[in-house]
C-alpha cells in the first residue's frame, strides 16, 4: 500500500489523490521553535511503506518542510520515496543570467533528488528545469481541467498574455472549440502602451486570459483593463498557479475581471480547477483503476 504524506500546503490535494487512488493519507505534525527552526514528524508509521510526500512549494518556506518530510520518511525506514510538488519553486532561475548568481532551480532539484526517486509537478515555469532532475521529473499539464472549466463558462476566446504562453491557450481552446490568440503590446505614444489581441476582435466575446502564474496580478490587470476597453462581454482571469501576492485578486476585480480562478497546485479559495487526476495518472495509477 502507498502512503500519501501531505505537508501543510497540500492537505486537500492529498485527500483528492487518496480518493482517486485508494491510497491512505498519513498525518504529519509541524512546529516552529522560538529560534525559528522547524520541526516535522510523520505520525503515521512509514517503515516498509511506499511513501509519496505531497507538498507544494509556495510560499517558499514550504520547500524546507517538504525536505523535512522526505528526510523523516527516509530516516524512519520508508521502503520507497516519491514526492508531488504541485508548484515547483525557483523554476525561473534555470540558468545563470549574471555572473556570480546561484542556480536555484538546480539546487532545488539536487536537494529533492537526495531523497525522492521520482518527482511529479505541474507545469513548471520553465520546462528546462526537468534536466536538473535527470529524468526523474514528471510534469503534468493543466489543459484538460481548464478546458472543462472554460466550457462550463461558455468561453469564446482563450487569450495568452504573451506569445510564450500561447501554446497553452491554443491547447485549451482547441479542446472546447474556442478561438485562441495572444496579447501584443503596441506603443501608441511615449508613455501610452496598448495591449491588444494579435488578430482577434474581443468585442462582445466571453474571454479567458490564461497564464501559468498569477503572482502580483500586474500582467493580468493590464490585460483585463485593455480587454474591457475593447468591449469584451466578460473577462475571466485564470492562472495555473495562483500565488495571488498582496491584493492581486482585488486589483483584478477592480480592473474589470468578472472572476479570478486558479488550479489547486497552490490551495486557495480561488482553486476552482483540480489537477489531481493528472497527478494521479503521473504517479502510475491508470484511469481504469482511478475512482
Ligand atoms: C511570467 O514569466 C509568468 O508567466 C507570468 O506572466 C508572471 O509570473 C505573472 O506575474 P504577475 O502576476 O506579477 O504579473
Amino acid at each position: 500500500m502507498v502512503l500519501l504524506v501531505p505537508g501543510e500546503g497540500s492537505r486537500s490535494m492529498a485527500q483528492k489523490l487518496a480518493k482517486l487512488t485508494g491510497w491512505h493519507v498519513g498525518e504529519a505534525d509541524f512546529k516552529t521553535f522560538p529560534d525559528g527552526e522547524d520541526y516535522a514528524r510523520i505520525l503515521t508509521g512509514v517503515k516498509g511503506q511506499d511513501v509519496v510526500v505531497v507538498q507544494t512549494g509556495y510560499p517558499t518556506a514550504r520547500l524546507w518542510k517538504l525536505l523535512l518530510l522526505l528526510n523523516a520518511a527516509r530516516e524512519n525506514g520508508a521502503a520507497s520515496l516519491r514526492c508531488v510538488v504541485p508548484y515547483l519553486p525557483y523554476a525561473r532561475q534555470d540558468r545563470l543570467f549574471l555572473e556570480g548568481e546561484a542556480l536555484s532551480a538546480r539546487l532545488v532539484a539536487d536537494t529533492i533528488r537526495i531523497y525522492a526517486k521520482e518527482v511529479v509537478t505541474v507545469e513548471p515555469h520553465k520546462e528546462e528545469v526537468a534536466a536538473f532532475f535527470h529524468g526523474m521529473l514528471r510534469s503534468v499539464n493543466a489543459i484538460e481541467p481548464f478546458a472543462r472549466e472554460f466550457k462550463s463558462r461558455s468561453i469564446d476566446v482563450v487569450l495568452a498574455p504573451d506569445a510564450g504562453a500561447r501554446p497553452r491557450a491554443e491547447a485549451v481552446a482547441s479542446h472546447i472549440g474556442a478561438k485562441a490568440d495572444h496579447l501584443e503590446k503596441k506603443r501608441l505614444s511615449g508613455d501610452h502602451v496598448e495591449m491588444k489581441p494579435k488578430s482577434l476582435d474581443v468585442r462582445g466575446k466571453r474571454v479567458a486570459i490564461l497564464d501559468d502564474i498569477i503572482s502580483t496580478g500586474g500582467t493580468m490587470v493590464k490585460a483585463t483593463e485593455q480587454l474591457v476597453k475593447q468591449g469584451a462581454a466578460m473577462v475571466l482571469c485564470a492562472g495555473v498557479h495562483g500565488l495571488f501576492i498582496g491584493d492581486a485578486v482585488g486589483r483584478l476585480k477592480m480592473a474589470g475581471a468578472e472572476e479570478v480562478i486558479s488550479s489547486d497546485t497552490i490551495e486557495s479559495p480561488y482553486s476552482r480547477v483540480s489537477v489531481a487526476e493528472g497527478i494521479a495518472a503521473s504517479l502510475g495509477v491508470p484511469a481504469s483503476v482511478r475512482r
